[in-house]
């Protein structure tokens, strides 16, 4: 069973619009957990499938915006990141449209790791960096 996502202060990365993405985003995660274990129609799966992509997508672009501003030096790593995510989940929807198939466990176990891990860990490190750099 996978364990859904929780938000809490200790992954605030302090910049309020994107602490509001990560929750947006852990709720789509949530939804998908969801509708996985009540077995949904794949099509509806696949179009939150689709609506986690655009999310994401959004989400990226306001955080590498934000990192380029501040200068943040791992800026290549982090955007790199963030195009691998893209890769896989692509991977995955190519996967389900062939097979005819909603969201495998492993995808959706993917997913689950990929959000948790990254916003506590790979965010985290932008979050510290301007914290202790501060842009003005
Ligand atoms: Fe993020
Ligand atoms: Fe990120």
């Amino acid at each position: 069973m996978t364990t859904p996502l929780v938000w809490t202060e200790k992954i605030s990365v302090n910049i309020p619009e994107i602490d509001q993405q990560h929750q947006t985003l852990f709720a789509i995660i949530n939804d998908l957990i969801t509708e996985h274990n009540q077995q949904a129609e794949p099509e509806k799966i696949l179009s939150l499938i689709g609506r986690l992509v655009d999310y994401s997508g959004t989400h990226f672009t306001t955080e590498e915006n934000l990192l380029v501003d501040l200068n943040f030096p791992h800026f290549i790593q982090h955007n790199q990141a963030h195009l691998a995510y893209m890769k896989k989940v692509d991977l995955f929807i190519q996967d389900c449209k062939s097979n005819k198939r909603g969201l495998s466990l492993e995808m959706l176990e993917f997913l689950n790791h990929w959000w948790l891990n990254h916003v506590s860990i790979s965010d985290m490190e932008y979050a510290r960096h301007f914290k202790a750099n501060p842009a003005d």
